[in-house]
């Protein structure tokens, strides 16, 4: 039994200080960023034009450590947090990953540690390091399997092969049931719904169909680009029918359906159709210590400087705590109400860029 469903657990009796947020939500995952760089220059998310030889990437000294992130998350997890994504940027580009994974897994009330990765720099030895370090569960950004388009999204002429192939490394390494990540852009990629719905279907994994949204303000977003998730599901189901499934948890983000035939499992993502805004439990750590209550925040509060300043855990604890009790974000919410008139394009305000951030 996972220590959430069990009351006499060492995690649950750890709860009873949980903060909740103006909205009545407790925090319940942290996404950690440990780079804002990438090998990638996916266009909706990184495009060239911005993140140029002329961007500056944050130095090494204002990363967090090792030991700064395991020291947060220790705290986050007295406060309710029990699953902790590790992105990026590119996760893999931060050296010796797998040393802060068997760091962080080590933390009692850790109960689901996982990483999202472009798998392009996932080899064998990497796979199988992350693994016996204590990762059991990887989720892999995939968004096509045509070649063609596949290198012109990533934009640096990267091919579909290496990423199939760490896919298999990973399975080799004892991943069981991988997570793959396809954000769907209509004209860009949409011809590649099928196909990689057929790829996968018959296997473990799990294709995640991510309505294309408007995070950071460099991607250009428009409405029309967004394929909605209800024409995904048409799309395959008129080819494999598929019947939706439970969520495995309250809040959980992808929406699942299951091959009527039994042969496996998909997810789609709304975050435009139908924002799940009310049951946000996340909180997200950039790689230079910043707190941010919000995918879409325009703000992150500097916990680095209270960790280099030298305070003490009480002190930490009761910050993140209150700057969590203040928050009220519902960004996709409030942009579903202001956008779902035609052609709309995103409200004008500067917002966090996702590389930033780590989706
Ligand atoms: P599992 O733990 O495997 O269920 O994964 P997850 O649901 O946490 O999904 P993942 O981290 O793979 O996120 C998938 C995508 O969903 C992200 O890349 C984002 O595009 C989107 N997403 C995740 N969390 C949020 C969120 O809080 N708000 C919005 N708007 N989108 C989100
Ligand atoms: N819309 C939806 N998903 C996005 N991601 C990056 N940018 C966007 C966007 N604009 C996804 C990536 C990856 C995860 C980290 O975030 O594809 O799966
Ligand atoms: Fe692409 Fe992910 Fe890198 Fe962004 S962080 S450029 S989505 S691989
Ligand atoms: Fe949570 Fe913000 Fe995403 Fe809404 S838009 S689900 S509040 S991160």
């Amino acid at each position: 039994m996972s220590s959430e469903n069990n009351p006499s657990s060492s995690s649950a009796s750890r709860s009873s200080k949980r903060p909740f947020d103006l909205l009545g939500r407790s925090l319940h995952d942290l996404r950690i960023s440990v780079t804002d760089r990438c090998n990638f220059r996916c266009t909706y998310c990184m495009p060239k034009s911005v993140f140029g030889a002329g961007h500056r990437f944050m130095p090494r000294k204002e990363l967090l450590t090792f030991e700064e992130i395991r020291r947060l998350v220790s705290i986050f997890v007295s406060h309710g947090v029990r699953k902790i994504r590790l992105t990026g940027g590119e996760p893999l580009l931060r050296q010796n990953l797998d040393a802060l994974v068997r760091m962080l897994g080590e933390i009692d009330g850790v109960d689901d540690l996982t990483l999202t990765t472009n798998a392009s720099l996932l080899s064998a030895q990497r796979a199988e390091e992350l693994h016996a370090a204590g990762l059991r569960r990887l989720t892999v950004s995939l968004d096509a399997l045509d070649d063609g388009i596949f290198s012109s999204m990533n934009d640096m002429g990267v091919s579909v092969r290496p990423v199939l192939e760490a896919i298999d490394h990973a399975e080799r390494a004892g991943f069981a049931s991988i997570k793959i990540n396809m954000v769907v852009q209509r004209k860009v990629n949409d011809s590649d719904i099928l196909p990689m719905a057929r790829r996968f279907k018959g296997t473990p994994h799990i294709v995640r169909f991510i309505e294309y949204m408007d995070v950071g303000s460099t991607n250009g977003w428009r409405l029309d680009d967004v394929v909605p998730a209800e024409e995904i599901i048409r799309i395959i189901d008129r080819e494999h029918p598929l019947e939706p499934l439970e969520p495995n948890y309250a809040g959980e983000v992808a929406r699942r359906w299951r091959y009527v035939d039994g042969d496996g499992e998909i997810g789609v993502i709304t975050s435009v159709t139908r924002p799940f805004c009310g049951a946000c439990s996340r909180a997200r750590l950039s790689a230079e210590g910043r707190l941010y209550t919000c995918l879409f925040a325009t703000r992150g509060f500097d916990l680095r400087s209270l960790l280099r300043g030298g305070i003490d855990d009480e002190a930490l604890a009761n910050a993140i705590a209150s700057r969590w009790r203040q928050r009220d974000d519902r960004y996709s919410e409030l942009r579903s109400e202001m956008t779902l008139s035609e052609g709309a394009t995103t409200e004008e305000r500067p917002r966090i860029e996702m590389s930033y951030i780590g989706g």
